[in-house]
């Protein structure tokens, strides 16, 4: 269930009147209960909170260029960093890394050439495998919660990110693999964030993107293009001036603003993240 965290709503509104005096930020949410929590921006009432254990598993985002994608995925990414010192984060960018510079010193964000990408996606299936077969020789244990309660050294999540899709979806092997994980692997802790231009049918393919429970629409030129992600229309009324302004569908269609990351904000907010790993 999405929770709009209430005591976050302040915060949400600190934020957002700092990008708007040009200094980025991003906010928490509240990590104490289980489960691996995104906060992509805010609404009128506050932080939109969401549980990627529990409300969908694996991430959907589409917009037109320009957008505002990889500034949200971006944003996603430093809050997990922050909030889940042991995640590691794997990034497929179609753009070569260009977005995603200032993570690169982080010894848990691991960077996926095209090259490498077929075989680090077998390594993570095999991943699911070995912690399935952990799950399998306890009593009731069924999911990363369940196993992280019973034992003492717990499982970290994990959270692989494809930053524009489309070029892959040609690309037989890799799709087979993708389409494995968003079935197999959220109870294993793994998740599947997609950043994309075009949802089409024929740009992604239905196989995959059924399996991405949460969607967010970002600004769409075309109508169709909104149906696909959201199921509605209306992500193609974003005006072009709102960047990041994105539509979450949920039970229901829920329009918010994601967070604003400046590239100064990005490297020194990752500067904290290392000096607390020291
Ligand atoms: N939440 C936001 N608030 C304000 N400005 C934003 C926001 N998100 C993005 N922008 C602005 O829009 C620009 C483009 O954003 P971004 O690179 O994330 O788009 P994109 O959708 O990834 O584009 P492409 O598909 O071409 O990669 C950013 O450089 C930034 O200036
Ligand atoms: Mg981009």
């Amino acid at each position: 269930m999405v929770e709009f965290v209430a005591w976050w709503a302040l915060v949400g509104c600190v934020g957002y009147v700092l990008k708007c005096l040009g200094d980025g930020a991003v906010n928490h949410g509240s990590i104490q209960s289980p489960g691996l929590k995104i906060i992509p921006g805010h609404t009128e009432r506050g932080a939109l909170e969401i549980n990627l254990s529990t409300d969908g598993a694996n991430v959907f985002i589409g917009g037109a260029t320009g957008s505002g994608k990889t500034m949200m995925v971006n944003a996603i990414l430093l809050q997990l960093l922050e909030n889940y010192p042991d995640i590691a984060v794997f990034v497929h960018d179609g753009k070569l890394g260009a977005g995603y510079k200032p993570f690169f010193p982080l010894p848990n964000f691991h960077m996926i050439p095209l090259d490498g990408l077929e075989s680090q996606l077998q390594a993570i299936l095999s991943e699911v495998d070995s912690r399935n077969a952990r799950f399998a020789g306890l009593e009731n244990c069924w999911d990363i919660e369940d196993y992280n309660q019973q034992q003492e050294s717990p499982l970290n999540y994990w959270l692989v990110v494809i930053d524009e899709f489309s070029h892959l979806a040609k690309k037989k092997n890799i799709m087979e693999k993708l389409v494995e994980m968003a079935c197999r692997c959220r109870s294993a802790g793994i998740f599947l964030m997609m950043a994309t231009q075009r949802k089409t049918d024929k740009a992604v393919g239905n196989d995959l993107t059924d399996n991405f429970g949460v969607r967010i629409a970002l600004r769409v030129l075309e109508e169709s293009s909104s149906k696909a992600i959201i199921g509605s229309p209306e992500a193609c009324h974003i005006p072009a001036s709102k960047k990041g302004q994105a539509i979450y569908r949920g039970d229901e269609l829920i329009t918010f603003q994601g967070f604003y990351l400046s590239s100064g904000e990005l490297v020194r907010r990752i500067e904290k993240i290392k000096e607390i790993e020291r």
